[in-house]
C-alpha cells in the first residue's frame, strides 16, 4: 500500500508491533524440548490479545498460525506436535498478521542454545545482509539493485539466494504490488522503490541451495540442493531518505 494520511501510518505502526512483538516473545520462548506446535500455540496466544489475526491462516488456510521452519526447512514450516526443538538447531519464526485491516510482515532465523552446529556465521550474514539493504532503499531507487545488493553482499560470505523467494509489498494484505523484490538481480523488473509505500523486505540466504522447493505436505519447502537458510524480514515504509522500519521492536537487529 502507499500511506497517504496519518490515520493509515497509524494503523500500518500499530499491526507492525503486534507481529514484530510477537516475533521477538516466540524467539525468547523458544526451548530445547518444546514441540513447534506449542510454540506457535503460544505465537497464537499473543496475537489474539492483541486483537491480531493470523496473515497465512486467514490468506492461505495455512494449518497454523506462525511459520515454524527447522534445520532443512527453508519456510513455511507446520507447526507440529511431534517436531521437538533442539539445542542448536536453526529455527526460523515468520510472523504475520492483520489488525484493523491492515497487515504487516516479519520473520526471524537464530540459532537454539548454543551454537554446536556452527549456523551463527549464517544468521549474522542474514543479518547484516537485511540492513546494508534496507539502509540503500529509499524512494527511486531499483528493485533489481536492492537484488543485486543483496546476491553480492551473500556471495562475498561465500553463500548463495534463492531466487525463487521474496519480499513483497504489503499493507491492506499480505502480499500486493510490487510483487516481487528478489535477493538477485532480476533484469526483467524495471520497478522502483516509491516514497511512501509499505513492503516487506526479506533475506533468503544460503549454505547450498539456489531454489526452494515445496515438500508433499503442500507447505514447507526445502533447499534443491540441500543445507541451510536464514531469512530475517521487516516490513518498512520507504521514504527520502533512511526507510521507516515499523517491525524494529522484534529485535533482529538487537
Ligand atoms: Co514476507
Ligand atoms: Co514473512
Amino acid at each position: 500500500m502507499s500511506i497517504t494520511t496519518e490515520a493509515e501510518l497509524a494503523g500500518m505502526k500499530k499491526a507492525s508491533e503486534a507481529v514484530a512483538y510477537t516475533l521477538k516473545e516466540m524467539s525468547r520462548y523458544a526451548q530445547p524440548g518444546m514441540s513447534t506446535k506449542q510454540l506457535d500455540d503460544y505465537g497464537a496466544q499473543i496475537l489474539s490479545d492483541l486483537g491480531a489475526k493470523s496473515a497465512p491462516y486467514l490468506t492461505y488456510g495455512f494449518p497454523g498460525y506462525t511459520c515454524i521452519s527447522v534445520n532443512n526447512e527453508f519456510c513455511h514450516g507446520i507447526p507440529s506436535h511431534s517436531r521437538i526443538l533442539q539445542e542448536g538447531d536453526l529455527v526460523n519464526i515468520d510472523v504475520s498478521a492483520e489488525l484493523e485491516g491492515f497487515w504487516s510482515d516479519n520473520g526471524n532465523s537464530f540459532v537454539l542454545g548454543a551454537d554446536i552446529h556452527r549456523h551463527q556465521q549464517l544468521v549474522d550474514a542474514s543479518k547484516q545482509i537485511l540492513h546494508k539493504a534496507i539502509s540503500n532503499i529509499k524512494g527511486g531507487v531499483r528493485i533489481s539493485d536492492i537484488g543485486y545488493l543483496i546476491e553480492t553482499e551473500a556471495k562475498k560470505r561465500g553463500y548463495k539466494v534463492i531466487k525463487n523467494l521474496t519480499g513483497h509489498g504489503v499493507g491492506r494484505s499480505l502480499h500486493e504490488a510490487p510483487s516481487e523484490i528478489a535477493n538477485f538481480r532480476d533484469r526483467l523488473n524495471r520497478e522502483r522503490f516509491r516514497k511512501n509505500s509499505v513492503v516487506a523486505i526479506e533475506t533468503f540466504i544460503a549454505t547450498d541451495s539456489t531454489y526452494a522447493e515445496t515438500l508433499k505436505d503442500g507447505w514447507t519447502m526445502v533447499g534443491n540442493r540441500g543445507g541451510f537458510m536464514a531469512q530475517h524480514e521487516h516490513t518498512i515504509v520507504v521514504t527520502d531518505g533512511q526507510a521507516m522500519v515499523l517491525t524494529e521492536r522484534n529485535g533482529i537487529w538487537n
